[in-house]
């Protein structure tokens, strides 16, 4: 079984659509890395065509709704009441340095909630779907949240805020702890990805500070249509607009909100 609502054809059919472009100029960087201009100025003419294409394939199927963009901002629809919110490609700076592990993000909002998200991983071949009520699947595969409930089985998912220290400064010190709590950390360079893993289940945890409403919006729905949590860092409401994300397994939530913290409570409440 499989998602099969028309909106989610859309954004599915305008994520591979653009990823094709993605695909054939990630094969150019390589060979990019030597030339004297390096490959920067040649990614953000990737990144620039992906949203193109996307702008182009979302605006053809649904005119009306209005539409969030990395690289375009804001565009008002004649529906004030639905928003694509797109990220044409997210983990740029695996892009440009050659690693295999970016996406194409794409999640509607109707009336300021998140009902449709899709994530696609062209390399893999990997398609992350979910739709508010219908659950979230990977390709034909419905996806449920990992059942581990200790931190010290868990491997979580973070991203180094690119901001200076000072805006951040407990992301050292929560490292820290879940260096010393949880079975591994990974920095993978992708939130979007990240949090479609937590909903995969190949990541209990994932947290990070300072993204975007593009980096976050179709993985949120994903986390929670496979049953886990998403909030701020420190369990509240308005993570897509503040941009501090915590998203984990059902089980792990509470336990590395309070290790992250530094409340301590996160083993030894689920030893
Ligand atoms: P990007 O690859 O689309 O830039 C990595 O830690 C995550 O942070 C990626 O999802 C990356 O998205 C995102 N990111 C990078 N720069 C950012 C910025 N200035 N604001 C918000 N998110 C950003
Ligand atoms: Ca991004």
């Amino acid at each position: 079984m499989t998602l099969r609502s028309p909106v989610i054809t859309v954004m599915t059919g305008a994520a591979r659509k653009a990823a094709r472009g993605l695909v054939r100029d990630f094969g150019e960087v390589e060979n990019l890395q030597v030339s004297r201009k390096g490959p920067a100025d040649f990614v953000s003419a990737a990144d620039l065509r992906a949203e193109q294409v996307l702008r182009r394939e979302l605006t053809r199927a649904r005119p009306r709704f209005g539409l969030l963009m990395e690289e375009s901002g804001e565009t008002a629809g004649v529906d004030s009441s639905h928003r694509f919110i797109v990220d044409p490609l997210d983990g740029t700076l695996n892009f440009l340095h050659g690693i295999p592990h970016f996406a194409i993000s794409i999640a509607l909002e109707e009336n300021k909630e998140l009902v449709a998200g899709v994530i696609y991983d062209p390399i893999r071949d990997e398609t992350f779907a979910a739709e508010k009520g219908q659950g979230a699947y990977l390709n034909r595969y419905r996806l449920r949240v990992s059942s581990r409930a200790r931190l010290a089985d868990a491997v979580v998912g973070t991203g180094i805020p690119r901001r200076a220290l000072e805006a951040n400064p407990g992301y050292l010190a929560a490292v820290a702890r879940a260096m010393g709590a949880c079975a591994a950390l990974r920095r993978s360079g992708s939130a979007a990805l990240d949090l479609a893993y937590v909903a995969a289940g190949r990541y209990e945890g994932f947290w990070e500070p300072g993204l975007a409403p593009w980096d976050i919006a179709a993985g949120a729905l994903l986390v929670r249509e496979a049953g886990g949590f998403i909030t701020t860092i420190d369990g509240g409401d308005g993570f897509l607009a503040s941009g501090d994300v915590l998203a984990a397994n059902d089980k792990l939530h509470q336990p590395l909100m309070a290790l992250l913290a530094g409340r301590g409570a996160g083993d030894r409440r689920t030893a």
